[in-house]
């Protein structure tokens, strides 16, 4: 929590990132009625929205996953930007604001807020390194860090491309196939022709969102550097621009 605390304090003002006011500790247990002394509370903006992972499954126009990608590479771009990598991105830690006048989902850029920085770690330089695989969402691992090899910023972008993935393809994916049918197995081993026939339920073939999401997740992992959340930002807008389904 302190960690937590300490990464929402650095984190970069930004329209898709949760912004964070202050925290206070109750040293003598007197605040709320939890009558518990020592407690440490958070206060950061409260946002009217639902997580990503319950959105999957209803069906979105391209231009909307469009720009939810476009904020949530954009808020990802804000956090890379101080080498603040996220680390546990997953749908639970994302938010679709909601409208005030209609409480559907709203469908602009600035709808997305990442939230969750628990798990985030900034680091000196912005150079790959190791880390374990233990805690975050196995889902959403790169092959590499499955294998506990590298990790850097690219990790965060390979996780939004999941959930882009997700969203554009209305089924959800999973890391083991005792999982049952419901969703997508990426399995830990990792099967390219599973993750290319996933990528091709993102949209018909040509597709936008097709492009997309197989940017990230059909591109040479060795080639980490190509793809940088400011780079999918870019990419975001521009298919948004260009009127194709
Ligand atoms: N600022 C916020 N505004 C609205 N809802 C929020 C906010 N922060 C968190 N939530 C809700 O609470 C949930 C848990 O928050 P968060 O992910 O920060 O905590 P956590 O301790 O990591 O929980 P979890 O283990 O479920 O991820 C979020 O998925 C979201 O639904
Ligand atoms: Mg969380």
């Amino acid at each position: 929590m302190v960690r937590e605390l300490a990464n929402l304090a650095k984190l970069p003002s930004n329209t898709n990132l949760v912004r964070y006011f202050h925290c206070h500790l109750d040293e003598d247990g007197t605040t709320g009625g939890f009558r518990q002394p020592g407690r440490l509370y958070i206060v950061t903006e409260f946002i009217n929205g639902d997580q990503l992972c319950s959105a999957v499954g209803t069906k979105h126009a391209t231009e909307t996953i469009l720009g939810w990608a476009e904020g949530l590479f954009n808020g990802l771009a804000a956090m890379h930007a101080i080498s603040m990598w996220h680390r546990d991105l997953h749908g639970g830690n994302v938010l679709i604001e909601r409208t005030p006048a209609s409480s559907a989902l709203a469908t602009g850029t600035d709808a997305i807020k990442v939230l969750d920085v628990g798990m985030a770690r900034i680091q000196e330089e912005n150079v790959p390194r190791a880390i374990s695989i233990q805690g975050g969402a196995q889902s959403y691992f790169s092959r590499s860090r499955r294998a506990a090899q590298t990790f850097d910023d690219y990790d965060d972008v390979w996780a939004a491309a999941c959930l882009l993935a997700e969203l554009s393809a209305r089924a959800t994916i999973q890391h083991e196939s005792t999982f049952g049918d419901a969703g997508v197995d990426f399995s830990m081993d990792f099967k390219d022709a599973e993750r290319a026939a996933f990528v091709r339920r993102c949209g018909g073939s040509g597709s936008r969102l097709q492009e997309l999401v197989g940017a990230v997740l059909l591109h040479p992992e060795a080639d980490r550097d190509c793809k940088r959340a400011e780079q999918m930002k870019a990419l975001a807008w521009s298919l948004a621009r260009r009127g194709r389904s």
